[in-house]
């Protein structure tokens, strides 16, 4: 199988529920390898699998995000583009560094309640809905609630909106896959892109009259005491893609997590008091189930990487998810096994831009998974499940489950 046949097995349906196979050949072909014969309009020139490659690439700081052409016409690239996680130092710097300090040891550990109970509200839930073995939607029931209503809560947002508001993460989410860039889906994400800056504007200027503990109120407070070097406009592009960024991505761990623990039931049966288990459990699972499949890059010279040239502002397709399944990084890497030591999982990125809410996600699976299990050890899946037909962010939409009670 040459790259182009590769490429085009992994955008067809076939290839989206089921990529690693095509990974697999891709280790084959070498860590990276040139896309012949491209459209003349794109501007990705070579497709990269190896962690070695991607992970030296990634941590380069001068490998750079490009913005699209024309941004500035567009609502949601005018939102991307003014967010941290879209641009570049100095003006990542400046914007991170704002958000980080938010993630503070301590606000992790006041999140430690919040995590307990909202999961302990969900497994309630589950508990009624799955009673006289019905079958539950572990997305709708478990995975989904538990990071939105955490996350809602950390940023201040108020649970009555997120019904609302994740129409428009979605249509967002839809824009931003590989094959995302119909006029259909930009309108739409322009759309909630819009709606969701004036949603913003007046939620900052009620936690402006009426402060809480929550993040919104202590940016505020922040950028008008003028501690923060980020304009109102910025704020909220940062809230949007925050937001954004810690949503599906968590859902799909839990998501993508289950069946893939569920075949393991004597892991399942020790994970309830062994907490470093459960951790392997998670990060195997970003491992092995990535929720975000691939991230870019741009060349800021002409330049080789492994025997493969690539010209300045070219960008690299960096296959994170395929990077985790190296066989030279991790022996037999199609076997699921939370004891493995080695190197870290690409699943939340690395360098710059690693995943500002990793430590937000993992212990929202270190504390959830054991309650789960615990509550109900005869949990199974009852019908066979497929992934979102994004490549982007890959996951499972609906999880049919009997809670065994
Ligand atoms: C399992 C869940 C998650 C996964 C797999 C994930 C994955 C990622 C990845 C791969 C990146 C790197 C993007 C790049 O290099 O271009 C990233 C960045 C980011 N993530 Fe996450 N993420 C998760 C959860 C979260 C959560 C819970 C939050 C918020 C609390 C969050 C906020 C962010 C932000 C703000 C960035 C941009 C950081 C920057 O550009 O400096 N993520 N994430």
């Amino acid at each position: 199988m040459d790259v182009k046949e590769l490429l085009a097995g992994l955008y067809s349906e076939q290839g989206r529920q089921n990529p690693y196979p095509l990974y697999a050949a891709l280790h084959e072909l070498g860590p990276i390898r040139a896309i012949p014969d491209r459209p003349a309009q794109s501007t990705v020139s070579a497709v990269a699998g190896g962690y070695e490659v991607v992970d030296q690439v990634l941590r380069d700081p001068e490998w750079y995000k490009q913005s699209p052409p024309g941004w500035q016409d567009e609502e949601i690239l005018r939102t991307f583009e003014s967010s941290m996680m879209f641009v570049n130092p100095p003006a990542h710097t400046r914007m991170r560094s704002v958000f980080a300090k938010t993630f503070t040891p301590r606000r992790l550990g006041a999140l430690e309640p919040v995590i307990e109970r909202v999961t302990d509200g969900q497994l309630d839930r589950m508990a009624e809905a799955g009673a006289g073995g019905a079958e539950v939607d572990f997305v709708a029931d478990f995975a989904y609630p538990i990071p939105a209503l955490v996350m809602a809560e950390f940023i201040g947002l108020p649970e009555a909106d997120l019904a609302w508001y994740r129409q428009r993460v979605d249509w967002i989410d839809e824009f931003l896959d590989v094959d995302g860039k119909t006029p259909e889906r930009l309108s739409r994400a322009n759309t909630a892109a819009a709606e969701l800056r004036a949603y913003y504007r007046e939620l900052i200027a009620d936690r402006r009259r009426t402060p809480g503990e929550d993040l919104i109120s202590g940016l505020v407070e922040a950028l008008d005491s003028g501690e923060v070097d980020l304009t109102e406009e910025e704020l909220i592009s940062n809230l949007i893609v925050m937001f954004n960024a810690s949503f599906v991505t968590t859902v799909y761990m839990f998501s993508n997590g289950l069946p893939l623990l569920l075949a393991h039931p004597e892991v399942v049966a020790a994970l309830p008091g062994d907490d470093a288990l459960t951790r392997g459990c998670v990060d195997e699972v970003l491992r092995m189930e990535a929720p975000v499949h691939f991230l870019a890059r741009a060349a800021p010279r002409d330049t080789v990487l492994h025997g493969v040239p690539v010209a300045k502002d070219e960008n690299v397709m960096l296959l994170i998810a395929a990077a985790n399944r190296d066989p030279a990084r991790f022996p037999d890497p199609d076997r699921f096994d939370p004891r493995r030591s080695g190197p870290p999982s690409l699943a939340f990125g690395v360098g710059l831009h690693f995943c500002l809410g990793a430590a937000v996600s993992r212990l929202e699976g270190r504390l959830a998974l054991p309650r789960l299990f615990a509550r109900f050890p005869d949990l199974r899946v009852t019908q066979p499940h497929s992934y979102s037909g994004s490549l982007f962010l890959r996951g499972v939409d609906k999880l049919f489950v009997s809670t065994g009670s």
